[in-house]
């Protein structure tokens, strides 16, 4: 991970919210819930979300009210319905099945990497995990991702349109079973949008938090730094 100064996040409290709308010929969910026996519920949502929403937020508001204080929920900025499609299970596993993903311990600071194949990953690690786990023993995808090899995904990204002044954009994506998350932390200021589920989170600079995937969860974070 980039510098050491930017551990682990995983903010993805909102994905049951607002499911995605289904495409033709497929689930609303991408393919990334698993049926049938064995395969555990989701975790269940805590309906005491505090954080503001806010549509039509205009860039001066963004910026005088949120940017350098508090968070902040933004509904309706971007269209990613082309990326979201292109992150179903089905599709990914046949794009990318064969790439070499790297993964991290979920703790702050993400000290263990492991490589394997995506389809490993998706096939034998990507299991609900049991909420009480500790984030040093939970491995998963997120961030480190090769640009190069992803391009054809990654290029059908928009993210929220909402610089800030010396900084730039660097993605992180991801994909993590439901219980996963990352204990208390924090880092620089960014983005993080729910690809199933629709709702994209403001995160100012330095804002601690923690995070919980409720169900399997395909996300990606822009970091402004
Ligand atoms: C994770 O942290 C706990 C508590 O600090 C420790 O007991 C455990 O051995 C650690 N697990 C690994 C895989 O490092
Ligand atoms: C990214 O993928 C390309 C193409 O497969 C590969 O040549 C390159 O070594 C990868 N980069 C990293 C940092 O793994």
């Amino acid at each position: 991970m980039a510098a050491g100064a930017r551990p682990l996040l995983l903010l993805v409290l909102w994905t049951l919210a607002a499911p995605a709308r289904p495409g033709p010929g497929e689930t609303g969910d991408g393919g990334w819930q698993r049926r049938g026996p064995g395969a555990p519920a989701a975790v269940t949502e805590e309906q005491r979300c505090t954080v503001e929403r806010r549509t039509d937020l205009s860039y001066a508001a963004f910026v005088q009210h949120y940017a350098f204080s508090r968070p902040v929920i933004l509904q309706g900025l971007t269209d990613n319905s082309r990326f979201r499609a292109l992150c179903s299970r089905q599709r990914l596993l046949a794009s990318f099945g064969d790439s070499v993903v790297r993964l991290s311990t979920a703790n702050t600071y993400s000290y263990q990497k492991v490589d394997l194949p995506f389809q490993d990953y998706v096939e034998h690690l990507l299991h609900p995990q049991d909420p009480a786990s500790l984030g040093n023993d939970t491995l998963y995808f997120f961030g480190d991702n090769n640009f190069t090899e992803w391009a054809s995904l990654f290029r059908h990204y928009s993210p929220p349109p909402f610089g800030l002044l010396g900084t730039t954009p660097a993605y992180s994506f991801g994909i993590a079973g439901a219980g996963s998350g990352v204990p208390f932390h924090w880092h620089g200021p960014g983005f993080s949008e729910v690809i199933y589920g629709r709702k994209v989170l403001y995160f100012p600079d330095r804002w601690w938090h923690a995070t919980l995937n409720l169900d399997t969860s395909v996300f990606i974070s822009t970091f402004l730094s």
